[in-house]
């Protein structure tokens, strides 16, 4: 063993969940069919992360760009997501659930859903499941900046207090801490406007495999090459 490697597991991961479309039209079937495909994937990979004791997973379910898809799609996306809200109830009963995004968008039963879960699950912190849901990394920013603004208006705080820490405090995910790793799957090699402030200092990893064809043996590979990665943040 090197002495120079890290050699320990990320406590925050992060997926971009990318491919379920492409993975469908392979098969000759509908977009949502692959949507249907990747909601089993996520349950696998999250089992998978709980077992081998990582702290927090983020998952990019639906980005604010994702609205401009088709109605057709984002109407079966989003029954999908309240099928898969009845099911985490159950199956995730040992994980702290959050909604990160803006929850204002979607159907008011979804939403509360979204709610109780998170209610329910608070107490729980050996794993959180992040759920990026009409998530984007920019509107998180600007919704931060506008809280802050409010709070110096107001008197609350002062200018120049501001600093990276109290930023952070604003974010969706706080007080999650910072993505070590970002795995994408699919072949796409971009954000796509995830974890913008959170992925500073992120490795990443890219694959070509889709979403819906992920599994624990490639959850394990990725999670190998990052245990070997060197990270310095900016140090020598
Ligand atoms: C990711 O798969 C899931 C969502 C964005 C909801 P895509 O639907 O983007 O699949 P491709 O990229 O078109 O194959
Ligand atoms: C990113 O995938 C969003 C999610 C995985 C939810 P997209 O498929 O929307 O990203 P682009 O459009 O290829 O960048
Ligand atoms: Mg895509």
């Amino acid at each position: 063993m090197h002495m120079d490697i890290d050699n320990k597991l990320p406590v925050h991961v992060g997926f971009i969940m990318d491919g379920n479309g492409r993975w469908a039209k392979k098969r000759a079937m509908p977009r949502t069919f692959g949507h249907k495909a990747g909601a089993e994937t996520l349950r696998t990979v999250i089992d998978e992360c709980r077992k081998i004791g990582i702290r927090y997973v983020t998952c990019y379910a639906f980005s604010t760009e994702n609205w401009k898809r088709p109605k057709e799609e984002v109407t079966v996306l989003m029954r999908l997501f309240d099928e898969y809200l009845d099911e985490a109830a159950a199956r995730f009963d040992k994980s702290r659930m959050i909604f990160i995004g803006d929850k204002s968008r979607f159907p008011e039963g979804l939403r509360d859903k979204m709610l109780r879960l998170e209610k329910d699950t608070a107490s729980i912190d050996d794993f959180t499941i992040m759920l990026a849901m009409n998530y984007g990394g920019r509107d998180e920013i600007v919704r931060a900046a506008r809280a802050l603004a409010a709070k110096a208006a107001s008197g609350e705080i002062d200018t120049e207090d501001i600093d990276e820490d109290i930023f952070a405090r604003e974010l969706y995910t706080y007080p999650a801490p910072d993505c070590d790793f970002i795995i994408r799957t699919s072949g796409e090699e971009r954000l796509s406007n995830f974890l913008m402030w959170q992925s500073a200092y992120s490795e990443f990893y890219f694959t070509d495999t889709l979403w819906p064809d992920f599994g624990k043996e490639e959850l394990h590979k990725a999670l190998d090459e990052y245990m070997r990665r060197k990270r310095r943040f900016g140090g020598v």
